[in-house]
């Protein structure tokens, strides 16, 4: 059986790819240090799937904990996904995000390179196309940073196709993803953000269980039909599928990629508002305020190559990301502490 080892094993994305792998027959090792999740999330995980949680509590940045790791488990693949998200926080933190995002990444690569596994998929983003030129992207768009986090990400995708060139053995599949939201269906885990949500679904979930009283919109004067800013949500389980597509290719092929995740179909905070209040049952009561500086108007995936390399595509649509949602933040209203 293949082992993977799963770094940020805890996190939204990943704990949703942790039951993916483990139902498509890989054998799953999770990492977090839980800087940014829940030790709970392990727990809910444990009822879910069908093998046994196999962890290690452990620092990626910690080269002699990562070397205990790769000598007990001796994963054939790596799926990396620990690092620091928040844009803004970024900003004020420079420093924290490249040492923890690259500095863990480095690290990650090391102890692979010291164990013979060459194999790694890596958490990219769409916040490496920066300010779009042309709509959909393709994944030979012009690339751009404008924040400390987005730097992480392109920087990110540089050392493994630098690793690429000096080793042909290195294996790497940089993930694009566009904007992930929604939750597993069971309704036991999903996004459990710490404070204030930066993000809008999380955010307009909290607004329609009672938690916070009204969403801002970030600006409606965008050049967008509704002029409020226009995303390419994906449901996290499509997200999670992509993982197990990109590593299975990953096994079968010779030769590394780059590919969006997302779903080709933009939506506007308006649309999201709606569709969440059919999910829910619920108000969304918003006001529109400034523009969030650094944001852009549109920004969604042309899908194909991910569709032709890896014979994935997005299913689920806007109103199952916003049911799926639902059932976790009703059920949960408190995320894994409640
Ligand atoms: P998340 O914060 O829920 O998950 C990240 C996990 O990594 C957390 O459990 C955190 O505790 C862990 N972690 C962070 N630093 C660590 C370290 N040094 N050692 C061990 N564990 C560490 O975030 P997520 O939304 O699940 O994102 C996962 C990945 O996907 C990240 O790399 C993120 O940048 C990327 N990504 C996320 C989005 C998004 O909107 N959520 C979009 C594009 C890319
Ligand atoms: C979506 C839309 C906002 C909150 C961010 C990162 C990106 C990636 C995904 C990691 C925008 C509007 C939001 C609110 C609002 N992360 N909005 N009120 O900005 O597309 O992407 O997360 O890689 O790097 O930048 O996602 O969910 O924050 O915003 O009106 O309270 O909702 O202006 O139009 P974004 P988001």
């Amino acid at each position: 059986m293949t082992t993977v080892l799963l770094t940020g094993a805890a996190g939204y994305i990943a704990s949703h790819t942790w039951l993916a792998l483990q139902q498509a027959g890989y054998r799953v090792v999770g990492v977090d240090n839980f800087v940014n999740s829940s030790p709970h999330v392990l727990e809910r995980l444990g009822e879910l799937a069908s093998a046994p949680i196999e962890f290690e509590r452990a620092d990626v940045c910690d080269p002699a904990a990562m070397d205990e790791i790769f000598e007990r488990y001796r994963p054939s693949a790596v799926v990396h996904f620990a690092a620091f998200k928040a844009v803004g926080e970024s900003v004020a933190q420079p420093l924290a995000y490249y040492r923890n995002n690259l500095g863990g990444l480095v690290n990650t690569c090391e102890a692979m390179k010291r164990h013979g596994c060459t194999r790694i998929v890596f958490s990219s983003s769409a916040t490496v196309y920066g300010a779009p030129e042309t709509l959909p992207l393709r994944e030979d768009a012009a690339t751009s940073s404008t924040n400390p986090y987005g730097a992480t990400k392109l920087m990110g995708e540089q050392i493994l196709r630098d690793l690429g060139i000096a080793d042909a053995t290195w294996q790497t599949a940089c993930l694009r993803y566009f904007n992930p939201v929604g939750a597993h269906e069971s309704g036991r885990i999903g996004e459990d953000p710490r404070g204030t949500p930066n993000n809008l679904m999380p955010y307009v979930a909290q607004v329609a269980v009672g938690r916070r009283a009204r969403l801002s919109v970030f600006g409606n004067d965008y050049a967008t039909p509704d002029g409020t800013g226009v995303r390419d949500y994906i449901h996290v389980t499509d997200l999670a599928e992509g993982h197990v597509a990109a590593l299975r290719w990953l096994l079968a092929n010779t030769g590394s990629l780059t590919v969006n995740l997302g779903t080709g179909r933009g939506y506007s905070v308006l649309d999201l508002v709606r569709a969440y209040e059919a999910a829910s049952g619920r108000n969304v009561p918003y006001d529109i305020v400034a523009r969030r500086p650094g944001d852009v108007a549109a920004c969604w995936a042309d899908p194909a190559l991910a569709r032709e390399m890896l014979g994935w595509e997005a299913k689920l649509d806007l109103d199952r990301m916003c049911q799926d949602s639902w059932r976790w933040q009703q059920l949960n209203p408190h995320g894994f502490s409640s």
